[in-house]
């Protein structure tokens, strides 16, 4: 056999680099402030130093067992006293079983701080930290927005940075500086109950959402009372746990992390992010919070990481209960602390410090990697401003819960509608016409807003906003009670009356059936099976036998498998996890005042055996016969319609290796009968590589409104780093050969030399 000879190939220095223009400045404490931590630093005790290096639950500081259900979160004097002055205690997180208001919250962090501030010996203030991951969801009254991934279906920066404004405002209007958020794991996985939190399946799409999130929550000056640091989570490879379960295992060649997992994060501290927090699986079998390649070579040596790293909840706890690597406690503090890890999340109690502190003291950790972290840690509590004030008065914030933010979170909902069939143009439906709503999301707001709502699971009916509308109610509000009647049919996975639903039915001209998944995150998200629960098919199904035109709409966080009822709906809208303005952006959408313009951010399976990203190797490809064609997902990544149609011509591709530029250019055109937008994604392909490469890729995408009749051309520029992938000797290389663009249905194959 002919010796394979590898292509000349160009080294790129590493994906952050591609595509400069997504990149503002990386976090870098000032000079003036690096001068205050050394001053600091010079005072500190062991004590104090591993102190700062530990976070804690707000429940441990409060009357009350941690997990105990409370209505309010009230300060024990002694646990504070106790976490913050004896064991100095740092950093503090999360809340009770309730959310509270602005002026609780503030109430609560002002006690806090004011412990930490004026009692402690040296007055460092707390870091507090909370998820707010769609919203200040923690807080009563906040605008709670679409999760991640419908955010990822706008296919909108704007929408994303702009939702992540209101966030951190909401954030720092409760007194909170510190947001737990964005989620930039690639999600490859679809059984992963997390994948709602995440931007998806396309490393592209997590870099640009991710970066557009970045700059929505920090703004450009992290000490801005209305901005907050984001912490980047999990770092890394969460999305793609190999099982599907919620921290399982995760088995990825380092070529791999490098090219799929790696680039988002890369992007986002490119961008300014001062906070990682390390993910809870393993990779190759190797717990994340005691890989040092990872956290130390490779965040904070090549990366240049200089913000600080948290594990994530009672990971080091972990090390010893889950993945076993740790014969005790204090091993796996001292494993992780040399991996790199700055701060702990040990939500309960002081242990981590304690262990921690003996371990320096014995010689097993050294002095200068503790003071390392804490340098990193106090470098973002002077950069957020904290040391000047810990709180703003909640007067500082009027246009929280307002109404200009409310429509920030419907424009989103409503960008993120996603719709997948419309057989003989069945939607908009007419005003005039009666309508059944049915199913498990029909009437909820919980099912609207998913896990990380008001409570952490999400399901709990009594801290729902009493002035947002279900999906059933926005109809009513718009068709009138007389028009639009409710009957739920079933429940996630039980039957209640799908007979009362198939007779109510048959009164009237449309069905609209609400599927979804019950608001879970976390563990309580994992399921054994990805197809939709079936007793919610048959609703479908019996539905089906009146005759009556079905309209599926889809509440879920995942791409639950419906190919046995897509052929008996006529049109499908994939809404995601919408938000508190979800009932109404589904009902204008329905209804057709809104022109959907949503793309899927996965790919949709359409068999649970058959889980492919549409960027698969080309033998993914192929089917029983060994031809090809096995590829058949029920909808695209990238796919979704609009109420208009648009046409796609005049590609345009300049190839030009001298100036290391492909410029390209295409005319998109509005060919139907209304206004409307539409994503163009640029896709590249390597046609040949030393590595078996994708068969294709999202380089860039941009959103275009367009009236009917009116065409636009629009013009995009890549670089050789965007033809470049990660060779077997893990390093990012453009290969010279043919490579093909594709945008829409129209293709260019070009040479690409050097
Ligand atoms: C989750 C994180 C979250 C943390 C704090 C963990 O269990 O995995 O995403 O930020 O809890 O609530």
């Amino acid at each position: 056999m002919a010796e394979r000879t590898f292509r000349k190939c160009v080294l790129v220095m590493g994906y952050f680099l591609l595509g400069a223009s997504l990149l503002a400045q990386p976090y870098r404490p000032s000079q003036e402030i690096q001068g205050k931590v050394d001053s600091l630093l010079a005072l500190m005790t062991l004590e104090e130093k591993v102190g700062q290096m530990t976070n804690i639950g707000v429940a441990a500081l409060c009357k009350g067992g941690f997990y105990e259900g409370r209505d309010t979160l009230e300060l024990d004097s002694v646990k504070v006293n106790r976490l913050l002055l004896k064991y100095h205690i740092g950093s503090v997180q999360n809340k009770g079983k309730y959310p509270p208001s602005i002026e609780e919250w503030n109430r609560l962090i002002g006690a806090i701080q004011e412990v930490a501030t004026q009692k402690s010996r040296l007055g460092i203030p707390i870091l507090y930290g909370n998820d707010g991951v769609h919203g200040a969801n923690y807080t009563e009254g906040s605008i709670l927005f679409p999760h991640q991934i419908g955010v990822a279906a706008t296919w909108e920066p704007r929408l994303a940075e702009a939702a992540a404004q209101v966030t951190a405002y909401e954030l720092r209007a409760s007194g909170i500086p510190w947001n737990f958020g964005p989620v930039v794991d690639v999600a490859k996985q679809p059984l992963w109950g997390r994948m709602f939190e995440s931007f998806g399946e396309d490393t592209y799409l997590n870099m640009v959402m991710g970066n557009a999130m970045v700059r929505g929550l920090q703004g450009n000056n992290l000490s801005d009372p209305y901005r907050v640091g984001a912490c980047l989570k999990h770092f890394a490879g969460y999305g793609m746990a190999h099982n599907g379960k919620d921290r399982s295992p995760v088995y990825m060649p380092e070529r791999l992390i490098r090219q799929v997992i790696l680039p988002p994060f890369e992007a986002a501290i490119q961008n300014g992010v001062p906070t990682v927090m390390i993910n809870s699986g393993t990779i190759n079998g190797i717990p994340c919070h005691t890989n040092k390649y990872l956290i130390t070579d490779i965040l904070k040596g090549e990366m240049r990481f200089q913000g600080f790293t948290i594990s994530d909840w009672e990971d080091i706890d972990n090390l010893v209960k889950v993945h076993r690597v740790a014969v005790d406690e204090k091993d796996a503090v001292l494993q992780s602390v040399l991996a790199g890890l700055d701060m702990c999340m040990d939500p309960y109690d002081e242990s981590f410090a304690v262990h921690l502190a003996e371990l320096v003291r014995e010689g097993a950790v050294p002095v200068a990697r503790v003071d390392d972290a804490v340098r990193r840690i106090l470098g973002v509590k002077f950069a957020l401003g904290l040391f000047e004030q810990t709180l703003h008065p909640v007067s500082e914030y009027p246009d929280f819960g307002s109404e200009a933010f409310t429509k920030s979170s419907y424009e989103a909902a409503v960008e993120s509608m996603t719709l997948l069939k419309n057989e003989e143009d069945l939607l908009p439906i007419s005003k005039d016409k009666k309508v059944l709503v049915t199913g498990v999301a029909g009437n909820s707001l919980n099912y609207l807003n998913g896990g990380w709502s008001r409570t952490w699971a999400g399901v709990d009916t009594t801290y729902n906003d009493p002035d947002k509308l279900t999906i059933y109610e926005a109809l009513q509000d718009i068709l009138g009670q007389a028009n639009v009647s409710f009957v739920q049919g079933t429940g996630y996975t039980e039957e209640i009356n799908i007979e009362q639903a198939v007779e109510t039915a048959k009164e009237v001209d449309y069905v609209v059936v609400c599927v979804g998944e019950q608001p879970a995150t976390e563990k309580p998200s994992d399921i054994d099976d990805l197809s939709l629960p079936q007793v919610q098919q048959d609703l479908v199904t019996a539905l089906s036998r009146t005759g009556k035109p079905i309209i599926l709409v889809m509440v879920q966080g995942r791409p639950r498998i419906i190919r046995e009822i897509e052929p008996l709906c006529k049109a499908i809208l994939m809404a995601y996890l919408p938000g508190n303005e979800g009932g109404r952006a589904i009902t204008n959408v329905l209804l057709g005042d809104e022109n959907p313009s949503g793309k899927l951010p996965y790919t949709y399976p359409r068999y649970t055996g058959s889980i492919w990203a549409y960027d698969h190797l080309k033998s993914d490809d192929r089917g029983p016969d060994f031809g090809f064609g096995a590829f058949q997902p029920q909808f695209e990544f990238g796919y979704g319609l609009s109420y208009t149609t648009f046409s796609y011509s005049d590609l345009k591709v300049e190839a030009m290796p001298d100036k290391d530029e492909i410029t390209i250019s295409v005319t998109l055109t509005n060919t139907g009968r209304r206004k409307g937008k539409e994503v163009i994604q640029v896709y590249v392909s390597d046609l040949v590589a030393s590595v078996s490469p994708a068969v294709k890729q999202l380089k860039r995408f941009r959103k275009i409104e367009l009236t009917p009749g009116l065409q636009k051309e629009v013009k995009f520029k890549l670089t050789s780093k965007d033809l470049a992938f990660v060779n077997q000797q893990n390093q990012w290389v453009v290969e010279p050969g043919e490579f093909q663009l594709r945008v829409g249905n129209l293709s260019h194959t070009f040479n690409w030399k050097k």
